[in-house]
């Protein structure tokens, strides 16, 4: 059988514990640190981010101004190589550059609809806390529109042939995805945050 079509989603640990694990505790002590300052990021939150709290609307190149997401952008580079090395994109890491970098933090009762991230090339999220059952990120097949009169798949179909994927990654994992692959991140019902930076590459400027 051929593939054609495929999409592609990464999803690896972020880096050995030992790089990992203090790099994570910093981080989260920065979300802490923005929770309790950020108070331009909670009024966007409360009108775009309902119950939950991300500083995409005040604070969205964190790497620019907090040396921890500064040292994460550095920790990305090779997993981003090795994302585009599958893609099999005809560019170099080097013409991509981390445009956006935002946390969201995700209390019991938040969710995040379906959506892209546009005027990117290809976005990701870093797993920083996710309590036991807290929510997946939830990827739609990008032919939806298409299917007209096409029959469901079965439900033990194997994941290629499934119209969704809900993917459950680790504490402390990178998932990259190309940043037109719409998805969206599930009513959380966990009593502790689910919490997560996000980030987009974008095209470099001559
Ligand atoms: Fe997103």
């Amino acid at each position: 059988m051929i593939q054609a079509f495929v999409t592609q989603i990464y999803n690896k640990p972020l880096a050995a514990p030992k790089i990992l694990r203090p790099l994570s505790n910093k981080l989260l002590e920065d979300v802490e640190n923005l929770l309790a300052s950020d108070e331009v990021g909670h009024k966007w939150s409360d009108k775009n981010y309902v119950s939950g709290y991300t500083s995409y609307g005040s604070v969205d190149k964190l790497h620019l101004v907090l040396p921890n997401f500064k040292k994460l952008e550095q920790t990305l580079e090779i997993h981003l190589k090795n994302y585009l090395s599958s893609l099999e994109y005809d560019i170099k890491a080097s013409d991509l550059y981390l445009s956006h970098c935002w946390v969201n933090v995700m209390p019991e009762g938040a969710q995040h609809s379906a959506h892209i991230h546009p005027l990117s090339v290809i976005s990701g999220t870093v797993y920083l806390q996710l309590p036991k059952g807290s929510s997946p990120i939830k990827f739609e097949d990008p032919r939806l529109g298409f299917f007209m009169n096409s029959p469901l798949p079965k439900e033990s179909a194997k994941m290629a042939n499934k119209r969704f994927l809900s993917l459950k990654p680790k504490e402390g994992d990178v998932v990259l995805f190309e940043s037109w692959l719409r998805h969206e991140v599930p009513q959380n019902t966990t009593q502790e945050p689910r919490i997560s930076v996000s980030f987009n590459y974008g095209w470099k400027k001559d």
